[in-house]
């Protein structure tokens, strides 16, 4: 098979058979969150009906079940993002969990009055605010890397501002508002250079395009599951086992200790050292079976959809007068995150419209106001596509776009 079978994949997915307003569902939210495919959905319910129990404790069957299912879905993980070890994989509520777990670990042990720490214009405030909340605190310097006027990422401005005072360098792989693929092997090599180590934020990459961990050396990958067609509420952070061992627990309670005593304790070997308390087990077990779900449909043909999928929504939305597209207008090194704005109707008023035909997008900051501030805006609308997306829904999006436009064109 050289391209996805959509019509397939789209019977995978029950919700998208429903109308929204009287109107067929087109969905294009799908940077906030993935839909679930059945099988996913049922692999939890085998779980929940016949293995249930918590992992790491029990004896009995159940437990003993529970924990195979919990681990192989960590080696899952472990190969499907090229790490070398299924215990650089530590699970996590969701990746804002986990590049606030690196922030409070790794950053509060590392960082300095008078260091530098390093992100870009166009992070996610999930890898801002744990940053900047850090630097405030010790006294450190926060530097930005600029993107250009297409919104790729200034790659001279981050040889600039990396130095070797620089202690971290926290940057997404693709950015939630631009569709921007920023080039992290690059940074990670200026990084090292530096003396710094690489935090990536890779909540809109992973599912979209194959990612390699250690292709890219980064130090840190986070990513949640309900981006990549797993339940909500489970992400999972990758970290060099290296840098993992010599880290603080985050969070203390139940299973991350080797021993107790009324005086202090020791910490459990990782990545059980930064998982306290009963994880998600259901959750991560989802991400496994979406894992499975992934490697079936083949990451190249997801990425190669998607892919044609952005270049005809930007011809077709290049189209419409008074629209303007923000971020890459080509196709290379981005992905199908679209934002965009017709300038004189309000982003919640248009994606309010674009509701009543059926098309769900998100408008608003999308918890990136740094980067709006830095585009002269206050928000925007984004369009974000996925594998169950066809050409038919771009014309859909395009179509209500115009209906919209001549709507409160009248109302002027
Ligand atoms: N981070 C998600 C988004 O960009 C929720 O929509």
């Amino acid at each position: 098979m050289d391209k996805l079978d959509v019509k397939k994949i789209k019977a995978d997915f029950p919700i998208l058979n429903q109308k929204i307003n009287d109107e067929k569902l087109i969905y294009l939210d799908n940077a906030a969150t993935s839909q679930m495919p059945l099988v996913v959905e049922k692999q939890i319910e085998h779980f929940t009906n016949f293995d249930r129990a918590n992992v790491h404790r029990g004896v009995h069957t159940l437990g003993l079940r529970a924990t195979q299912k919990y681990e192989n879905a960590r080696q899952k993980v472990a190969d499907f993002i090229g790490a070398k070890n299924a215990s650089e994989i530590v699970f996590t509520s969701g990746c804002t969990d986990s590049l606030n777990l690196v922030a409070a670990t790794y950053g509060e042990q590392n960082i300095q009055a008078g260091d530098e720490i390093v992100v870009s214009i166009m992070e996610h405030h999930s890898n801002f605010l744990p940053w900047q909340q850090i630097a405030l605190r010790k006294n450190a310097k926060l530097k930005f890397i600029e993107i250009d006027a297409n919104g790729r990422l200034d790659l001279e401005d981050a040889k600039s501002k990396i130095t070797t005072k620089t202690k971290i360098v926290a940057i997404t792989h693709v950015s939630n508002v631009l569709g921007t693929i920023n080039p992290i092997a690059a940074l990670t090599s200026l990084a090292h250079k530096n003396g710094a180590i690489v935090v990536v934020d890779g909540a809109q990459a992973v599912g979209h395009f194959p990612v390699n961990v250690t292709d890219l050396d980064a130090d840190f990958y986070a990513f949640s599951g309900h981006k990549m067609f797993a339940p909500t509420g489970v992400g999972v952070l990758y970290g060099k086992k290296a840098l993992l061992e010599q880290m603080p627990p985050y969070r203390f309670g139940g299973e991350m200790i080797t021993n107790v005593t009324r005086k202090g304790a020791t910490w459990a070997p990782v990545p059980q050292k930064f998982e306290a308390g009963t994880p998600n087990i259901s959750g991560v077990i989802g991400v496994g079976a979406a894992i499975d779900y992934l490697g079936k449909l083949d990451l190249t043909l997801i990425q190669k959809h998607e892919d044609s999928l952005t270049a005809y929504a930007l011809k077709e939305l290049s189209k419409i007068d008074d629209l303007v597209v923000y971020g890459p207008k080509d196709c290379s090194n981005r992905t199908g995150v679209i934002s965009f704005n017709l300038r004189k109707i309000h982003p919640h008023d248009l994606a309010t419209a674009l509701d009543l035909n059926g098309v769900e997008v998100r408008a608003g900051h999308h918890c990136a106001q740094p980067l709006m501030e830095s585009l002269k805006t206050e928000s925007t609308v984004r369009a974000s596509f996925s594998i169950y997306n066809t050409k038919n829904d771009i014309d859909q999006l395009v179509s209500s776009i115009q209906e919209a436009k001549e709507f409160f064109g009248e109302l002027r």
